[in-house]
C-alpha cells in the first residue's frame, strides 16, 4: 500500500508558518505528512496536538512523528472534539490548525475499506469506528426517495432517482463490486470524464462519516482557540466542502453592524478574522502531475485578528 503523498505540503508550511516554541494542531493526521513538516519547522521546542479517527492512521503517524517524542500528543478522536482535547491538554491558544479534509491514499488503496470503486471490498467506508452506519447499512435500509436524495445532495449526481431506483431492486448489496455493477446499469454515462459510480460513493463517504456536519462544527472551535495571528488553514477536496469552508471564513471576515431603524438585531461585532488569500490556492501542475489525487484540492488560510 502506498503511504499517503501529503497535498499541498510547501503551501501548508508556508501558510502555518511554524514557529519554535509554538503550539499547533493537525486536526487530520493521516500518515503524518503535514504534521511532521510543522514539527521539523517548530523545532526544536514546538508542539504539535494530532488527531484522526482512523486507528490504521494513528498508528502509522505514530511511526513517522516518533523522532518527535515529547512534543507530540497523538490522540484517537474525531476534530469535532478538538476543544476538548485542547483544554485536556491545557492549552489555552494555538498559533496553527491544519485540516486536510476527505480520506488518504491507505484509505482508498485498502479494498476492505470500502472507499474504492475500482477494487472489490466490504461498503464499508468509515474513517474509524466513531461512526455508527456503514455505507452497506445505509444501501440496504435507506428509503428510495431519501436514499435519491442523498445521492443528489452528496453527490450532485443527475441520475440520482435512478440509481437510488436500481439500488433498492437490487439489495441486498455487500460489496463494492456490486454496487458498481448496479450503478453502471442504471447510468451507463459512455463518454464522461467521470466513472458512473463516482458520485454516489463520495455520496456515501459523506453521510457514513457525516462529513460536512462534522466541518461545520469544528470550524468555529478551530477560529476561537486560534491566538491573535494564528492561522487556520485547511484543504477541501469537493465542492460541498469547500462551500463551507469559503461561507464560514467570509463570515468570519466581516463586521455585523446593524443598519439603523432595523427590526432584526445580530450581535454586532468586528471581524474576527482576516483571509490570507483572497482566492484559494491550487496544487502546482507538477504536483498533479506528481500526485493526481492532489488534482481537486482547494487550500484556504486566514488569520485570527
Ligand atoms: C487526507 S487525509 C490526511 C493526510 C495527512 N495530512 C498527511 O499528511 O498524511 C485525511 C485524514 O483525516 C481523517 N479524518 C476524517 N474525518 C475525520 C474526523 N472527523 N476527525 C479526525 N480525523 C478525520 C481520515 O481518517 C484521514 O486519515
Amino acid at each position: 500500500m502506498n503511504a499517503h503523498r501529503p497535498v499541498l505540503y510547501k503551501e501548508i508550511i508556508h501558510a502555518l508558518q511554524p514557529q519554535r516554541g509554538g503550539h499547533y494542531v493537525d486536526g487530520t493526521l493521516g500518515a503524518g505528512g503535514h504534521a511532521r513538516g510543522i514539527l521539523e519547522a517548530c523545532s526544536p521546542d514546538g508542539f504539535l496536538l494530532g488527531l484522526d479517527v482512523d486507528p490504521q492512521a494513528l498508528a502509522l503517524a505514530r511511526e513517522t512523528l516518533a523522532p518527535y517524542e515529547g512534543r507530540v500528543h497523538l490522540v484517537q478522536a474525531s476534530y469535532i472534539s478538538m476543544a476538548e482535547q485542547l483544554a485536556a491538554l491545557k492549552w489555552d491558544a494555538v498559533d496553527g490548525i491544519v485540516l486536510d479534509l476527505g480520506a488518504s491514499s491507505m484509505q482508498f488503496d485498502n479494498a476492505e475499506r470500502g472507499f474504492s470503486f475500482m477494487q472489490d471490498g466490504p461498503l464499508d467506508m468509515r474513517f474509524g469506528p466513531h461512526a455508527l452506519q456503514s455505507a452497506a447499512d445505509l444501501v440496504n435500509s435507506l428509503p428510495e426517495r431519501d436514499l435519491a436524495d442523498l445521492i443528489f445532495e452528496y453527490g450532485e449526481d443527475r441520475d440520482s432517482r435512478k440509481i437510488a431506483r436500481a439500488i433498492v431492486e437490487h439489495r441486498p448489496l455487500h460489496t463494492t463490486r456490486e454496487l458498481v455493477a448496479v450503478i453502471e446499469k442504471a447510468s451507463p454515462r459512455r463518454g464522461d470524464r467521470l466513472h458512473p459510480a463516482t458520485q454516489t460513493f463520495q455520496a456515501l463517504r459523506i453521510a457514513v462519516n457525516d462529513e460536512l456536519a462534522a466541518v461545520q462544527k469544528t470550524l468555529p472551535q478551530a477560529v476561537a482557540a486560534l491566538r491573535s495571528g494564528g492561522r487556520l488553514a485547511v484543504i477541501s477536496f469537493h465542492s460541498l466542502e469547500d462551500r463551507i469552508v469559503k461561507e464560514y471564513f467570509r463570515d468570519q471576515n466581516k463586521d455585523i453592524v446593524n443598519p439603523p431603524y432595523e427590526q432584526i438585531y445580530e450581535e454586532e461585532r468586528k471581524a474576527v478574522v482576516k483571509l490570507v488569500n483572497k482566492k484559494p490556492i491550487l496544487p502546482s501542475e507538477e504536483e498533479i502531475q506528481e500526485n493526481p489525487r492532489a488534482r481537486s484540492a482547494k487550500l484556504r488560510v486566514i488569520e485570527k485578528l
